[in-house]
């Protein structure tokens, strides 16, 4: 395996996880490569979970802060959450065992725009970074860094911390090599400069990491895949989600706010906008780009097909069949894929220039298009708000998609209040369920309620909805957007006692 270390003096830096594990002291703060499941560690973490447990069994505390790109795998949040060895979390996570310790008050989770986090490492906002345990692909002969699936964080990471720890993973696809653009022109204000790029497909950095690598302490060979879950076939609902969005670009195209191109798409992970990607297949637009944070397995048949010409992001997030695919033909995609720091990938002055194509999915949305992406009745976080507010608020459009309605009926996605709010409605411009398209732009918040009820609402809500905003018309202390304070979260409340929104008449 040690053909991927190419460079003679670091073999001797060769050992086994455990070892590696044993480099990383309680109370420290560890920075970890992986984004959307993709690029993570997948073996020092499993190490330092079971040192965790065995120093829990003899009584001693044992926990540390850790930060990544975006979520991870189950070898890395799942077995140290599982080990409780996590005090504290950033900046995104969807893990479900560390989801629980999040909403049960037992881990410190910080949840960040994902473009925000590098710069604030480097502001010193987020205290000292002791140890990177970086995934990558390979280690040149003169001791540059060769990426894996993901760049997420890891130049900061290997740039600030004291000592790092490498896994060299040779799953990793070798035609990887070539694919990523690693900006070195960020600076802090007041020496911050433009960023030197204006198309998606703009290469404005190195390929390679560069690194001290006096800091190397332990280098692990590990042969693992990234771990992610298979997507479902699109459903009727995301299908129909699907057909509007598409209608809406179409329309759009025809009135002449886009290109036949349409503009650099950016979108969200899921079964709902990869139906949208599936979509796109048999679309009448060619020649796409995106500009985005993750490539997902619609993108990747988009590019395969030739409807895309490029895609740049900061992660792949494909299903274990996508990847296996992706892994065999790797060569046929490298002049096609950008992958890049999410500082850039996700960059909010970029996303603005280039005129990105939001598209991200939602919880909650209420009457006036407020967005809660993030917090299941206000309070239970179900992953976090990841990149979306960093495209949201700058896009050329901005989408929200969802199906209007959860748990089988019992919750409306659109409510008389958020009961969290991640987007406000001056960021949301449409917002699309399977009843139809919601086009805010320009609107006030009482023309806003008067679309989104009318085409957003499930038929159920709808009415309840209608009732709820007429009343607020009338009593309202004030018109501009009407509201009943003491009943705005009744929906939630009822929810929370009952287990639905319905009135037990209803
Ligand atoms: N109330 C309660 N639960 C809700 C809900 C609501 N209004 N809406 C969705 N959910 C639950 C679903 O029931 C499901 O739960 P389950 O896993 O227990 O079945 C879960 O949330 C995921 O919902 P799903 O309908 O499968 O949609 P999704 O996979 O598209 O996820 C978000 C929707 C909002 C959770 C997801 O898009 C997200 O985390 N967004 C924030 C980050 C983001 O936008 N990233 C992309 C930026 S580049």
């Amino acid at each position: 395996m040690s053909s991927r270390i190419q460079n003679a003096a670091l073999r001797d830096r060769i050992m086994s996880a455990d070892d590696a594990a044993a480099l990383i002291q309680s109370s420290t703060t560890v920075g970890m490569s992986g984004f959307t499941g993709s690029g993570y560690p997948k073996s020092v973490p499993l190490a330092l979970a079971r040192r965790i447990e065995a120093e829990h069994a003899a009584g001693n505390p044992f926990r540390v802060k850790v930060w990544t790109g975006a979520s991870t795998g189950p070898e890395l949040d799942g077995a140290l959450a599982k080990a409780d060895g996590i005090e504290f979390r950033l900046p995104y996570n969807s893990d479900p065992i560390a989801r629980e310790k999040i909403n049960a008050g037992e881990m410190n989770y910080f949840d960040m725009h994902l473009s925000q986090v590098a710069p604030m490492a480097w502001q010193g906002f987020l205290g000292p970074l002791d140890t990177a345990v970086i995934e990558i692909s390979g280690i040149t002969p003169d001791k540059t860094l060769i990426p894996s699936s993901s760049i997420g964080n890891n130049k900061t990471w290997l740039d600030q911390a004291k000592q790092i720890i490498l896994e060299v993973n040779s799953w990793q696809s070798e035609a990887l090599d070539g694919m990523h653009d690693i900006y070195y022109g960020t600076a802090l204000p007041p020496n911050r400069k433009p960023i030197p790029l204006v198309r998606p497909d703009d290469r404005i950095g190195s390929s390679h990491f560069k690194v001290d690598p006096d800091k190397i302490v332990a280098i692990v060979e590990t042969d693992a895949p990234d771990r992610n879950l298979p997507f479902a076939e699109p459903d009727d609902v995301a299908t129909a989600i699907a057909g509007h969005l598409l209608e809406f670009f179409a329309h759009e195209v025809k009135v002449g706010r886009l290109p036949p191109s349409l503009l650099p798409l950016q979108s969200g992970v899921g079964n709902v906008t990869n139906a949208v990607l599936a979509g796109l297949m048999d679309a009448p637009f060619d020649n796409m780009t995106a500009f985005t944070e993750v490539i997902q397995d619609g993108m990747l048949d988009l590019l395969e097909a030739g409807k895309l010409r490029m895609a740049s992001a900061t992660a792949f997030s494909l299903s274990p069949t996508a990847a296996d695919r992706f892994n065999r033909d790797a060569s046929h995609f490298t002049s096609k894929l950008i992958l890049r720091p999410q500082e850039i990938s996700n960059h909010p002055e970029l996303v603005r220039r280039l005129g990105c194509i939001a598209m991200n999915g939602l919880i909650e949305a209420d009457i006036y298009g407020n967005v809660n992406s993030t917090h299941v009745m206000g309070s239970r976080i179900q992953n976090g708000i990841g990149g979306s507010g960093d495209f949201a608020r700058n896009a050329y459009v901005s989408i929200f998609m969802t199906p209007s309605t959860a748990k089988g009926g019992k919750i409306s996605a659109i409510v008389p209040q958020a009961a969290h709010v991640d987007h406000i409605s001056q960021d949301v411009q449409v917002i699309v369920t399977e009843q139809g398209l919601a086009d805010l732009r320009g609107l006030s918040p009482k023309q806003r309620a008067d679309t989104i009820i009318a085409n957003c609402a499930h038929p159920v809500y709808r009415p309840m909805l209608q009732d709820y905003y007429d009343r607020a018309r009338r009593s309202s202390f004030g018109q501009h957007a009407p509201n009943i304070l003491g009943e705005a979260l009744s929906w939630h409340q009822r929810y929370v006692e009952t287990g639905s929104m319905l009135p037990a008449n209803g």
